[in-house]
């Protein structure tokens, strides 16, 4: 099967690492350094405000337009006309703008991914590193008035290698779940189940309960109960083991945070909220079931 040989080379590059390394530095550093408004510009970057990871969003606009720009050089080199000159570089034009944006997204995104996520993450991201260079030099060479024949065989070679860095894209989100949805496949109950004994509960704490399968995030402020999922909608991480600042949990694996009452996302790299659950008490038993205004797509 053709992921399993690409699979096991990338896992051959060993020089993937410190290149890894060094960029993820880089990286988390520039954010970082710009403090408060560094995360929430990488939060905006991660697509929080869109419920979405922004990345695969923007990268269907290069694909597209290089796409089209391939038909256009192709029609040139039949018929000579000038007209299809100017479709090809303006089409091209728009794919690089585009694929700035996929870039800075997508390594915004790999910025937190750790192992064999990073290895495919980081052969990603450099291929289409490579792709938006042979882009940029045939769209140089295009609006100067270099060798057109040159410009084109460089837009072909892009093409290839975008088409390869496509699927490293996809081996990521279909076969590792990079991006995905951690609450996409976990059972929700919908009608109240138990989940932890009231006693259990102490005041302003973070607790993990289990109703059925599920775990679930329980939180007490006064007479109110809170409840969401336990499990990080990011990664997965265990939201109980987290930072709680006001209402406001900090999951322990990439910072991301969410409304301890609502689910609600509040702060990249998730993009996608919490389940959210009416509580109620019964002979001593904390129960929830999903509530009718949860946030959470499933
Ligand atoms: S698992 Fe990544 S932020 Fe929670």
């Amino acid at each position: 099967m053709l992921n399993h040989v690409v699979n096991r080379f990338i896992d051959r590059q060993r020089w993937l690492e410190p290149v890894a390394d060094v960029l993820q530095k880089l990286i988390g550093g520039f954010y970082k350094a710009l403090g408060g408004p560094g995360h929430s510009l990488k939060t905006f970057l991660h697509g929080t405000w869109l419920g979405h990871p922004l990345h695969p969003v923007l990268t269907d606009i290069p694909i597209g337009a290089w796409t089209i720009a391939i038909l256009f050089d192709l029609s040139y080199v039949i018929e000579r006309s000038h007209g299809w000159v100017s479709a090809a570089d303006v089409t091209i034009f728009i794919g690089l703008l585009a694929a700035l944006g996929a870039a800075v997204t997508g390594y915004t995104d790999w910025n937190e991914t750790i192992d064999r996520e990073r290895r495919v993450g980081i052969s990603h991201g450099l291929l289409n590193t490579l792709v938006v260079v042979l882009y940029l030099v045939s769209f140089i060479l295009r609006v100067t008035g270099g060798s057109r024949g040159l410009a084109i065989l460089l837009a072909y070679a892009g093409y290839l290698v975008l088409v390869t860095a496509a699927f490293l894209g996809g081996e990521l989100v279909f076969s590792i779940g990079t991006g995905v949805n951690h609450h996409a496949w976990q059972e929700v109950p919908t009608k109240f189940t138990k989940v932890l004994l009231e006693g259990q509960l102490a005041e302003g704490v973070l607790i993990k309960g289990v109703a059925g399968d599920t775990p679930i995030l329980l939180h007490k402020k006064g007479d109110t109960v809170c409840a969401i999922s336990e499990t990080c909608s990011h990664a997965g991480g265990p939201l109980s083991e987290g930072e709680l600042d006001g209402s406001i949990v900090q999951c322990p694996w990439h910072a991301s945070r969410f409304d301890v009452c609502t689910g609600q996302v509040k702060g990249g790299p998730a993009t996608i909220s919490q389940v959210r659950y009416e509580t109620r008490i019964q002979n001593g038993q904390i129960e929830v079931r999903r509530s009718e205004d949860t946030l959470q797509p499933n």
